[in-house]
């Protein structure tokens, strides 16, 4: 059984910032979420998705964000918007090519953060 960690099987740093950015401009094309980020900085978004990406698989990052319930309170995000920016997490790993069962733990990493940032 292969034990690294799933910050390793992604490849590290540099893979993780270029699917964060990948991710960031998905959402920026995604109709369902886009306006969320219209005011958004770009390079400041795609470091800190990368840093929580990085620190929440076993990387040795820290994390220099807010936690999720105060990143996302007041936004009122609905299930439909967390569908869609799981749609485009997806759909950035399909492009990096991660492997089927790294695209699985990520998937269950972002389901279970679910109550953490809907309808805050
Ligand atoms: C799937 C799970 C999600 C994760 C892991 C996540 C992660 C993050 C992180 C790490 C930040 C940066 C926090 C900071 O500024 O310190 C952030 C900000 C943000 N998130 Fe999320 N998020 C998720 C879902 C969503 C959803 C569904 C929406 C709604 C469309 C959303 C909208 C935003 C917005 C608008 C910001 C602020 C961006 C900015 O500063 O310009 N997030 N999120």
């Amino acid at each position: 059984m292969n034990s690294s960690s799933l910050y390793e099987r992604l490849g590290g740093e540099d893979k993780i910032h270029a699917l964060a950015t990948t991710i960031f401009d998905l959402h920026r094309q995604n109709p369902a979420v886009r306006n969320r980020y219209v005011d958004s900085d770009r390079d400041k978004v795609i470091r800190l998705a990368a840093e929580f990406i990085c620190a929440g698989t076993g990387g040795p990052q820290s994390y220099t964000g807010l936690d999720m319930v105060s990143a996302h309170r007041g936004m009122n995000i609905s299930e439909e918007e967390y569908v869609a920016v799981v749609d485009d997490i997806v759909q950035a790993m399909q492009q990096h090519d991660i492997g089927e069962r790294e695209q699985q733990e990520m998937l269950m990493i972002l389901w279970s953060l679910k109550p953490e940032i809907l309808r805050l």
